[in-house]
């Protein structure tokens, strides 16, 4: 009582104790108190910085990429440095043999790129390459085997990369990669219950079984040395010799008698022949906002902005977030978006895909007037059913901006978690099972469910379709946010809703990525909700006709880094342990 009537004489007298004034040099409580980035209705806050940023994945390689510009590299050398490190240190997705996508933003030029390192089918690979004597798909040969891989882009696509729109040289970004592998890395949570996960599968590959696995048979356990000497050689002819160290001299010879001694299809002449392709990206425009992305044979750049378009054509805003109006809404899209993906998209170097109709605002406004706001529509009915190829969800993003306004959006994978688990021996290098994102049995299903349709059909030297999405927004022709997910065909739902939960909803970036997601692919006719989206609103989609299911969570998390004010800012969702965001 006494201490209260006390304050009180002191603000009664000192009234300025209540909001001292502010002296030269030294901000107000006013001043101080005003959110300029950050929100706290938010309810998760991004990591900040001034001079370089990039969210991805695992620790160690994000660190690698940050040291990389705290040297004076530009966005893409670290960009190119944390996919050579993620390849030694998140060996489940990060790669030599695989593929992906990069999307880089040159301040300079005010240009973006995108750099398609997608892998290809080997020559000899042809369309009915995984049906039995029956006309069945045999899927152990589509996944597990040496015919599972594609030819790889990553190594192709990250010196591309550099050679064109880097600074350093392949040595200086490697060093760091090659030092980690031979003197090892700290075995991180992730990457422990990985290999567990997967055990069974590397366990039964004697190469792999010799790495992944400690001399005695057991498992590395969190804190242990993984210690690479394989993948420290590969990746040193690699930085002595560029591309030849990959695809020609030691290493091409390793994986070709490989692939001989085990009916695998790869040939010196298809690794010799791969050829980056340097694409010029998409272009969406929402609510003001421009949204870059990757064309095919990528399908996420045309089915973002085809569901961007139609979405432009209601107040999202105010039906509230994750309200049962809005979810029904995105899923008519995404079901409308998803049927046009199965029939139309594939690799446009082999196949003509309607990209200007699928993306433009006519077909987008002839797609709205076909949804009830009322009743879901049966899948069937927008298209007859058909089977979609499986789609991995173990494939990694990371996002990567610079003091000079750079960014790179780069995701890319060996398509299952581990790649097929086979070891090309003595390289370090597990193989991709890229090939089973082609459509086996065109109009039956990929190992995720989805509808391959004839378009992406198996032929030699073509690209599978993909669902990589690595996606840039400008606001007023500025790079604003840089983003990307793994997940197959979860990747395209989970960006979406984020650009959704940014612009719409106006969240900052960690709590657009974290909120409950929604997923529906079209095929299966199912719309999966994450929890978090409340049991009354699932009720209420029921009794539109939904057929829900609430799934533990969409096996995917968006790694985001963003400008704003001058600020950087990054979050990764927290969907999967080890995500980080390196900054200084
Ligand atoms: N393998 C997964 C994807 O390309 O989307």
């Amino acid at each position: 009582m006494r201490a209260i009537f006390h304050l009180a004489i002191i603000l009664l007298v000192f009234p300025a104790c209540a909001q001292p004034p502010s002296r030269p040099g030294i901000p107000s409580i006013a001043e101080i108190d005003k959110p300029p980035i950050i929100e706290y209705k938010h309810r998760a806050l991004p990591e900040v910085s001034r001079n370089g940023m990039i969210a991805a994945t695992d620790k160690l390689s994000a660190e690698i990429g940050v040291d990389i510009l705290r040297r004076g590299g530009n966005a893409v050398d670290a960009a190119v440095a944390t996919g050579f490190a993620l390849a030694v240190s998140y060996p489940r997705a990060g790669n030599l043999m695989g593929g992906g996508f990069m999307l880089i933003h040159l301040a300079d030029e005010d240009k973006q790129v995108v750099i398609d390192y997608r892998e290809t089918a080997p020559a000899a690979a042809h369309r009915d390459l995984y049906l039995d004597d029956r006309g069945e798909i045999d899927r152990q040969r589509e996944f597990f085997s040496h015919q599972s891989a594609a030819v790889p882009g990553t190594v192709a696509g990250l010196i591309y990369a550099l050679e064109n729109y880097g600074t350093m040289s392949l040595k200086e970004v490697l060093e760091p990669s090659i030092r980690m592998a031979f003197e090892g890395v700290e075995v991180s949570f992730a990457l422990e219950y990985e290999l567990e996960v997967r055990g069974k599968r590397l366990r039964a590959d004697e190469a792999a079984r010799k790495i992944f696995f400690k001399p005695d048979g057991g498992f590395y356990r969190l804190g242990d040395t993984l210690v690479q000497q394989d993948l420290g050689n590969t990746l040193t002819r690699i930085a002595e010799d560029g591309l030849d160290g990959f695809y020609g001299g030691e290493t091409a010879r390793k994986i070709v008698d490989n692939m001989e001694a085990n009916d695998g299809l790869i040939t010196l002449e298809d690794l010799a022949s791969y050829e980056v392709k340097e694409r010029e990206p998409l272009r969406g425009n929402y609510r003001g906002y421009e949204v870059v992305l990757p064309p095919p044979p990528s399908s996420g750049g045309v089915h973002i902005i085809q569901m961007l378009n139609i979405l432009s054509g209601y107040d999202l805003a105010s039906l509230g977030h994750n309200s049962a109006a809005y979810i029904h809404r995105l899923t008519e899209v995404m079901k409308l978006a998803y049927a046009d993906r199965s029939k139309y998209l594939a690799d446009t170097d082999f196949t003509p895909v309607p990209v200007e109709e699928l993306t433009s605002m006519v077909y987008a406004d002839k797609l709205r007037a076909s949804i009830d706001l009322e009743r879901a529509r049966p899948s069937v009915d927008i298209a007859p059913g058909a089977h979609l190829p499986y789609e991995s969800h173990d494939t990694t993003h990371y996002s990567v901006m610079d003091a000079q306004g750079n960014a790179v959006s780069n995701t890319y994978t060996l398509n299952f978690s581990f790649g097929s688990g086979i070891m090309v021996p003595g390289t370090g290098m597990l193989l991709n099972n890229e090939m089973g994102d082609f459509a086996a049995k065109p109009g039956y299903a990929n190992a995720f469910g989805m509808v391959g349709g004839e378009t992406n059909k198996i032929e030699p030297r073509k690209r599978p379709l993909s669902s990589m999405t690595p996606t840039m927004v400008f606001k007023d022709g500025k790079p604003w946010m840089v983003t990307g997910a793994p997940g197959g065909s979860v990747i395209i739902t989970a960006v979406l809703q984020t650009l959704l939960n940014a612009i719409d909803f106006d969240m900052n970036i960690a709590t657009a990525g974290m909120e409950a997601r929604i997923h529906h692919q079209w095929s299966p006719d199912q719309l999966r909700l994450e929890p978090g989206i409340s049991p009354d609103t699932d009720r209420l989609l029921q009794a539109m006709g939904h057929n829900t299911s609430i799934t533990p969570r969409t096996p995917t998390c968006v790694r985001t880094v963003a400008l704003e004010n001058g600020t950087l800012l990054g979050a990764t969702d927290p969907r999967r342990p080890g995500g980080w965001v390196a900054r200084y």
